[in-house]
């Protein structure tokens, strides 16, 4: 039996590790997530069965019960609600690893009776506090970053006097819980330490320890995340993610569970990696985005570049289908406002109309376009543009110098000219899309006011720049008519 649920770990690790290789290509990201949601079945039922945990019949009604809601909440999300989603998850993720822990010492009173006396393993204490640690800031830090991404309590960064001091503290109380929680080794020559087997005498101020590091953690999590503004939640979020993955590793080697070991460490290095990303997209280094309190509900922030005296050029559906009916070459460009609009599909239908009638047509995806990592990728592809239509970057940054149209739908920052020269804007040496360069640009958006790091743009001050004010979803509708009706 024991050795079929080693098998069983190794099966579920080895699909979440080809689960998330998949990840990286919208082709095949679907599968890849199937793939790792049949090694969280693997590892649960694994689980279940090795500990006796709960009977067959129990099993499969938290299945069923667990299952139903999962699908529920995956299907009612809109797409725009899933960062918040996902800190929610992150939340429930941080709060069961603590839960875990508080359980294991919960285990060791109950073994003992006295709260003392019980030999265990140094590891596991340092495991069982790190448990507890990461798992509260990630779940209040989480719960603070799910309620500025849906506007529950305001994106504004948050500060009160001695507030640094009060995180400081804090933090220096967690650390000491966790130091206080191994104390019972102090004796040890230093060699043991070395050991695995090294094991320490439970003591009843262990507890209080453990406790300590739960309410600093707690309240940590809060500081963490409020001076932080709503434009770097995404990032935040990210870098939760990494942290519920410590968490839960942690959590497994209290438990001496090789799955949660491996899939926590999965997430917990995948989260990094992915802040980062996101950090050089923005050209912001993760200290400036934990610290910087960028872009809120009502930001508007100078730039030192002025914008007095020039005008803006409106259009109108029927002008830019004629301009797209005649391009050679069109590249669309999505940004969050393609999200809130949902007009995905109405955006493919346009493309397939245009393609009809020879034109060239091109997506430009900007890694941190919308408000999450892939935002327009997903949409993009439920919307069914074929994946060899879609260019990063780095791709396609050449190729507007060779484009007749760039069709900005909802996107902002992201297409600001602002950051290769203004020294004085938020997002200067942010990379951009190059639409600039563009023989003609038209950006699609309801009004003047600015994207998330709450800027103007100078792009739509352009001479061959046209305003196409109103819902994305509405504007292009009516684009693609006056295209097939010409
Ligand atoms: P933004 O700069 O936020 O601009 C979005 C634009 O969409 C707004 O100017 C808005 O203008 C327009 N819009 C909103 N609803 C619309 C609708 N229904 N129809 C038409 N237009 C609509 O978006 P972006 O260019 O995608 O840039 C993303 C920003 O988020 C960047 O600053 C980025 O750094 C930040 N961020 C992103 C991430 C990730 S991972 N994606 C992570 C952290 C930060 P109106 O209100 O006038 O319509």
């Amino acid at each position: 039996m024991d050795a079929i649920i080693k098998l069983a770990y190794l099966v579920s690790a080895i699909l979440f590790i080809f689960g998330m290789k998949r990840l990286q290509s919208p082709a095949t990201a679907r599968g890849g997530n199937q793939l790792a949601a049949i090694g969280m079945l693997v590892a649960v039922v694994a689980t279940l069965v090795s500990k006796s945990i709960l009977t067959p019949a129990q099993m499969l009604a938290g299945l069923v019960i667990g299952g139903a809601i999962g699908a529920y909440m995956a299907r009612k999300v809109q797409m725009t609600g899933m960062p918040e989603m996902v800190a929610a998850f992150n939340g429930f993720g941080g709060i069961a690893s603590a839960v875990v822990a508080g359980a294991e010492i919960a285990k060791l009173i109950q073994n003992t009776g006295t709260a003392s006396g019980e030999e265990f393993y140094l590891y596991t204490a340092v495991t069982i506090a790190l448990s507890v640690l990461i798992g509260m800031v990630t779940f209040t830090g989480s719960f603070v970053a799910f309620g500025k991404l849906s506007g529950k309590i305001s994106g504004n960064p948050m500060h009160f006097p001695g507030m640094r001091l009060l995180t400081i503290l804090l933090a220096v109380v967690s650390i000491g819980g966790l130091v206080w929680m191994t104390m019972g080794a102090t004796n040890y020559p230093f060699e043991a330490y070395t050991t695995q087997a090294l094991t320490i005498e439970f003591t009843e101020p262990m507890i209080y320890g453990a406790i300590a590091v739960g309410i600093a953690a707690f309240i940590l999590g809060i500081l963490l995340v409020i001076p932080i503004g709503g434009a770097d939640m995404p990032v935040v979020v990210s870098l939760l993610n990494s942290y519920s993955g410590l968490a839960a590793a942690a959590t497994g080697f209290v438990l001496n569970n090789t799955s949660l070991i491996v899939s926590g460490a999965l997430v917990g290095a995948s989260g990094l990696i992915l802040t980062k990303i996101m950090c050089d997209a923005m050209n912001r280094s993760l200290l400036n985005v934990l610290i910087g309190g960028f872009g809120g509900d009502s930001q508007i922030e100078s730039t030192g570049l002025s914008l007095e005296g020039k005008s803006i050029s409106e259009t109108s559906p029927e002008d830019t289908a004629i301009l797209l009916s005649y391009a050679e070459k069109v590249i669309f460009v999505p940004g969050y406002g393609m999200a809130v609009a949902q007009a995905q599909h109405a955006v493919r239908e346009l493309g397939e109309e245009l393609q009809k009638r020879g034109v060239t047509v091109k997506y430009a995806v900007h890694p941190v376009a919308g408000r999450m990592p892939g935002h327009m990728n997903v949409l993009l592809a439920e919307a069914n543009v074929p994946y060899d239509e879609l260019f990063e970057m780095d791709e396609i940054n050449g190729e507007f110098d060779t484009c007749d149209v760039s069709v900005i739908i909802g996107a902002n920052d992201v297409v600001n000219p602002a950051a290769r020269h203004d020294k004085a804007s938020p997002i200067y040496g942010m990379p951009i899309l190059n639409v600039d360069h563009s023989k003609t640009t038209i950006v699609l958006k309801r009004s003047m006011r600015p994207g998330y790091a709450g800027i103007e743009n100078e792009l739509f001050y352009n001479s061959n720049n046209r305003m196409l004010f109103g819902d994305a979803k509405d504007s292009i509708t009516k684009v693609v008519n006056e295209v097939k009706a010409l």
